[in-house]
């Protein structure tokens, strides 16, 4: 089956008037609220929708990510796993978890992380070789333990990445053996300017047209509002709940419903070990991408145990 990217003019644009003047007015899947529609139905205890898919015991497996960024040299990376292998021996995590270090230690993490956490990569080629000085392929990535890959972090968009980038980099990486965990958010102003449900299936569609079931459901979907990152600010748990369900009822235009339930959607932006519980547990949360607080391994695994 291939993904007809639908065009935002096809969706059903539902105004708070709408629902005042219909108040039993049926929500299409495709339905586009207002934040004043949305705040309407939230007095009437309709929103965020009952969502059944990521939640615990549901069909996505659940993950908890760890986003280094330019953090950590190679002696610095060796004693951050030390660290979790032992918060570890303790506990034992209901969610899976994936750290992705600077692309120099990924091979020195293969050994020390073997059983205790997967490993992921920060950014890939859209290439899968050749005469690209400076990237690394997704082939290269796998060779040094790498599983997963960032795609689409919102540095990576600031520094210039558009949505057909972070297209080619899916396919590359899916090309490569390597799962693609892709991040879409928008901005304080697009935020502000009520866009964001426009700008995250925006950033969907721009990926997923075009590729067929078998590799859709390979991709990891993690919504990190721009905003939130690195900043202590965190949207409230029904907005992350209507954007996580937002973000499957856009891939379900083009996939079967009980296909995109096993797709993992993440939240990031300012987790911690204080909020990963309330986080996690959010209708639709699968797990959680994690930057700063996962920089420590207490902290780290303290947020593996909430989930
Ligand atoms: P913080 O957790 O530091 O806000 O970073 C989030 C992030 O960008 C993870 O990819």
């Amino acid at each position: 089956m291939g993904y007809n990217a639908p065009s935002m003019a096809r969706k059903t644009l539902i105004t708070a008037r709408d629902l005042e003047r219909r108040p039993a007015l049926p929500l299409p899947a495709d339905a586009l609220l207002t934040p004043l529609a949305r705040d309407l139905l939230r007095k009437r205890g309709l929103w965020p929708p009952p969502v059944r898919a990521g939640g615990r015991g549901c069909g996505a497996p659940r993950l908890v990510v760890a986003n280094w960024k330019s953090h950590k040299t190679i002696p610095e990376a060796l004693a951050f796993a030390r660290g979790l292998r032992e918060e570890l021996a303790s506990r034992r995590p209901r969610a899976g978890a994936v750290v992705c270090p600077p692309a120099t230690a990924l091979a020195n993490l293969r050994g020390p992380l073997r059983g205790v956490a997967e490993l992921g990569a920060q950014d890939v080629s859209a290439h899968d070789e050749g005469a690209h000085t400076g990237e690394l392929a997704a082939r290269h990535l796998v060779d040094a333990g790498a599983r997963y890959v960032l795609v689409g972090h919102s540095e990576r968009r600031a520094a210039g990445e558009d949505d057909a980038r972070c297209r080619a980099k899916v396919r590359a990486a899916l090309r490569g053996g390597l799962t693609p965990i892709l991040c879409v958010g928008e901005t304080a102003g697009e935020r502000d300017a009520g866009r964001t449900e426009h700008v995250v299936a925006g950033q969907l569609e721009a990926v997923f047209a075009g590729l067929d079931l078998a590799r859709a459901t390979r991709v990891v979907l993690a919504y990190e509002p721009r905003w939130a990152i690195g900043t202590g600010r965190v949207p409230q748990g029904e907005d992350v709940a209507a954007v996580l369900a937002h973000a499957r009822a856009v891939l379900a235009r083009a996939f079967p419903p009980d296909a995109v339930e096993r797709v993992p959607v993440l939240y990031g932006g300012s987790v911690n070990e204080r909020n990963a519980a309330r986080l996690l547990a959010l209708p639709g949360c699968s797990g959680a991408l994690v930057g700063g607080a996962s920089l420590d391994p207490a902290r780290f695994a303290q947020i593996l145990a909430s989930a």
